[in-house]
């Protein structure tokens, strides 16, 4: 890797809440920053930034590794089984929720936590933003990522900036088959949307500028249930976005969550309902355990230090979409458990509906 170069990893896990699937525990946020604080002073990472959208801890690491570095993985993994032992220690709830596994391999992915990671030589200045989520999945990227890359109605710089004019290729994922496909936008606009309308199967993984392959954009694909084979919780994805200068800027980056779009997830990740941007401070969801949250945090690169956050859902324009998501929500929990709020039975699968379907099976007769 050139000496210029550097990786950001934001690696997330939900190690244990309160009261119920809430809120991360200070203590929890309190021990991830002393413990990266002392890979900083021993020289293993450049910087971080530990924080939690509701009940899901956020690692932030800058360093001078590759992506996939397995001595980074492994410190988010010992932060991660730290956290845990305090988790349970406090007795909170669900402590250990995406610890899948129990002994460290080399890799986190597919471990349980979530993890996006991008590497790249320092602009002259080099914002970025952080979105992170809770009560959904990973495919709610999808919508935001396509306006942001691909729609010139929110982002006039497809049409102005002459380095976004050349367009965006997509990689998407098949979560369930593991197979990935490139779509280069504009020309291939519709076969995108083809596949990542379905947004619990094909994952916007990645995001490259046409004009010079920069990568621009990553997320976090897991599908826990995939790994674990029944439900345990949702993925409550990740996803970095490099900025400014010839990419969307914050503005571009933040305008398709003005309006609080449906997902799937919230209580008991079975439920579709409004993603609501929120500040750091209001990433609580405890209402029918949700809704849906994001969060988007603003840092410049600054030889690899954070310099930041800024809270950008902070801004009182967003006030307009978290009234609209709570009456979206008033009017999706009037549907009780009737679809198109309950999620179809294909989803439920990974869910504990199959055990009371089976309850039942032997009282089925032929019409
Ligand atoms: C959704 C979520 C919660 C739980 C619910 C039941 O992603 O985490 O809505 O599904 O609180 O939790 P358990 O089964 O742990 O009582
Ligand atoms: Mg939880
Ligand atoms: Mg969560």
């Amino acid at each position: 890797m050139k000496d210029s170069k550097i990786t950001i990893s934001v690696i997330k896990s939900d190690i244990g809440s309160y009261v119920g699937h809430n809120l991360v525990h200070p203590e929890l946020i309190k021990l991830a920053k002393e413990e990266l604080e002392k890979a900083k002073k021993r020289k293993e990472i450049i910087d971080y930034f530990v924080f939690n959208c509701g009940d899901d801890l956020e690692l932030v690491i800058t360093h001078k590794g590759p992506e996939e570095d397995p001595k980074i993985h492994r410190l988010a993994w010992n932060v991660f089984t730290d956290c845990t032992k305090k988790a349970k220690e406090l007795k909170l709830y669900g402590a250990g929720q995406d610890m899948l596994k129990d002994s460290f391999s080399g890799n986190i992915k597919g471990m349980g936590p979530g993890v996006a990671e991008i590497s790249f030589e320092e602009r002259p200045s080099e914002p970025i933003v952080i979105l992170a989520a809770d009560k959904t999945e990973p495919g709610a990227w999808n919508y935001p990522l396509f306006k942001i890359f691909a729609d010139p109605f929110t982002n006039p710089g497809l049409i102005i900036s002459p380095e976004m004019n050349e367009g965006f290729t997509f990689e998407v994922h098949d979560v369930l088959e593991s197979k990935k496909i490139k779509f280069k936008c504009p020309e291939d606009m519709y076969d995108l949307l083809a596949f990542i309308g379905t947004p619990g199967r094909y994952v916007i993984k990645c995001i490259t500028r046409n004009h010079d392959n920069l990568l621009c954009a990553v997320t976090s694909t897991t599908r826990l249930s995939l790994i674990a084979g029944k439900y345990v919780g949702k993925d409550d994805p990740v996803c970095i976005i490099r900025a400014q200068h010839g990419l969307p800027d914050i503005g571009e980056i933040t305008e398709p969550f003005a309006q609080p779009y449906l997902v799937e997830g919230w209580n008991r990740g079975s439920h579709a309902g409004p993603f609501m941007p929120v500040s750091l401070e209001q990433a609580v969801p405890t209402r029918f355990d949700g809704p849906p949250r994001v969060v988007a945090l603003g840092f410049i690169i600054q030889k690899g230090n954070l310099i930041g956050p800024l809270d950008l859902f902070k801004d009182v324009s967003f006030d307009r979409a978290r009234q609209k998501a709570n009456e979206i929500a008033d009017y999706m929990r009037m549907h009780g458990p009737f679809q198109p709020h309950r999620l179809p039975e294909s989803d439920m699968e990974y869910t504990s509906l199959p055990k009371i379907k089976e309850k039942v099976k032997d009282r089925w007769k032929e019409v």
